[in-house]
């Protein structure tokens, strides 16, 4: 049993609470980060799997990403571009296959029509929307209160065209059915990346890497914390009150500190005995919050094979088992690495089949984009976020229906000496690295005035 004291704890060693550390560490106050496993970085892993490098968690960095770039910059990480070179592949509604450059997919005219003109009307709401407070837009409650599906339902009769604008939000980024959530949550999505243009558009929002992977990142801002970042250190109890926090963890230590960032997914935080409980509503509200899920499936062959066919390997279909995929390779690797994508429903279902099966089904549906080649990786790796104890989905959390304009303004309030910050609670850079380094800067301005006065 051992007992520190400290001006600042922090539960949690992802890029948000790295980040408020190293901002509350550099403003004078002593800090403490306790983190459950036995590595930091969270949502952010990179390991090497049967001889291959492997971004297990989140990746890629956008152009508008300024947060998240200042800090790569800050830390002196290099950056490289996704591979995009040649044709993209779209399967249809069909199940016809077409290559094609550019933005929008190669759909019949009339679904083209019908798609361009939804990503107008999206982007003139979004334009309309604070990301950090879209609960304030004039139609928050109503559009809150309709599920992104039935929006789309009552914009158009085009099926194939609803089916790929649903996919941008719903498959690919919110990883929930497009029924799951509201019309305002799926706007929120849009403007944390800037516009829908922006998240329809994978040259933006997948724009580069770290070399080395993003791990980089809370690994380089651990290292300047030194011993003040302590492993293995699950958080169960924390005591409170006007003096401050008493916080124990399984491994017996107990850390007493004025100012408390609970910096992880909101749905962890039951995990944590809290004395006295939290007020009721952050009981009620942190129970509308909930992870998606999506199963990111890494592919290595000897060499990037797809190339060899004018191909860019970004494909993408609203049909397909494997809704997106891309060429994943890494710097200055000779093999090449396709990156595939199983979220929610389908997601569900081959996990209820076993491990040999669901293998076979995701490099069939890769087959379908990139030939028959793509059947035999040399390493095969799915990551499985949802089996995590420490974070329990993918990408990251999101309000049932009705619960962004009922919560959204209480979301990020702190509760005497408790802060909460983490990115599902992000606006700009919602769900992303951007986000949760936009919550660690946030949290720790906070608190350092709350420190002085
Ligand atoms: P994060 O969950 O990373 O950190 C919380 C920490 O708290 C964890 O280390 C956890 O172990 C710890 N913890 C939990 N409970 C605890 C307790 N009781 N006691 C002590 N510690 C506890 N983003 C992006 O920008 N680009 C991308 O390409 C992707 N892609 C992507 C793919 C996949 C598969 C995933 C899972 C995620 C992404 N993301 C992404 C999202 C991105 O990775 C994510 O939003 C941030 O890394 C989250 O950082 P946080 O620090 O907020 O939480």
């Amino acid at each position: 049993m051992s007992e520190i004291t400290r001006d600042v704890v922090i539960v949690g060693a992802g890029a948000t609470g790295l980040t408020a550390a190293n901002d509350v560490k550099k403003a004078g106050l002593s800090v403490v980060v306790l983190e459950a496993r036995d590595r930091v970085g969270g949502r952010l892993w990179t390991d090497v799997i049967d001889g291959a490098m492997l971004e297990i968690g989140g990746q890629w960095v956008s152009p508008d990403q300024d947060a998240l770039k200042a800090t790569i910059a800050e830390l002196g990480l290099e950056t490289y571009p996704r591979y995009r070179d040649g044709d993209s592949v779209y399967i249809g509604r069909d199940g016809a296959l077409t290559r094609f450059t550019g933005e929008i997919f190669p759909v019949a005219p009339a679904t083209e029509a019908e798609i361009v003109r939804l990503i107008e009307v999206l982007d003139t709401l979004v334009a309309q929307i604070d990301p950090d407070r879209p609960w304030e837009h004039a139609d928050a409650d109503a559009l809150d209160r309709i599920s992104f599906e039935a929006w789309l339902a009552d914009q158009t009769d085009d099926v194939e065209a609803r089916d790929n604008i649903a996919l941008f939000i719903a498959g690919a980024m919110l990883t929930k059915p497009a029924h799951a959530f509201s019309a305002l949550q799926a706007l929120l999505m849009a403007a944390s990346a800037g516009s829908f243009s922006n998240l329809v558009d994978a040259d933006v929002i997948l724009d580069e890497r770290v070399v080395g992977g993003l791990q980089q990142v809370p690994l380089r801002l651990a290292e300047r914390l030194g011993d003040d970042v302590l492993l293995n250190q699950a958080v169960r109890s924390v005591e409170w009150g006007d003096a401050g926090v008493t916080v124990r963890t399984g491994d017996g230590l107990t850390v007493r500190a004025g100012q408390l960032v609970l910096a992880l997914a909101p749905v962890l935080y039951p995990r944590i005995e809290f004395s006295p409980p939290l007020p009721r509503l952050q009981q009620q509200m942190h129970q509308h919050l909930s992870m998606g899920f999506v199963i990111k499936v890494h592919a290595v062959y000897d060499r990037p094979f797809w190339r060899e066919q004018g191909l860019s390997g970004t494909a993408f279909s609203p049909y397909e088992l494997s809704h997106e995929a891309y060429d994943n390779t890494n710097h200055g690797d000779e093999r090449g690495t396709l990156v595939g994508f199983v979220s929610d429903r389908p997601a569900d279902d081959v996990f209820r089949i076993s491990a040999d099966q669901r293998k076979e089904r995701i490099l069939e549906s890769l087959s379908h984009y990139y030939g028959p080649e793509a059947k035999n990786p040399i390493v095969y790796y799915e990551s499985d976020w949802g089996a995590e104890e420490w974070t329990r989905g993918a990408y990251a959390a999101s309000f049932d229906l009705g619960g962004l304009s009922r919560y959204g303004d209480d979301l990020r309030a702190a509760v005497g000496p408790i802060r909460f910050a983490c990115s599902d609670m992000a606006g700009a850079g919602y769900q992303h690295v951007d986000g949760a380094i936009r919550m660690g800067h946030l949290v720790a301005e906070q608190i350092v005035e709350a420190v002085r006065g």
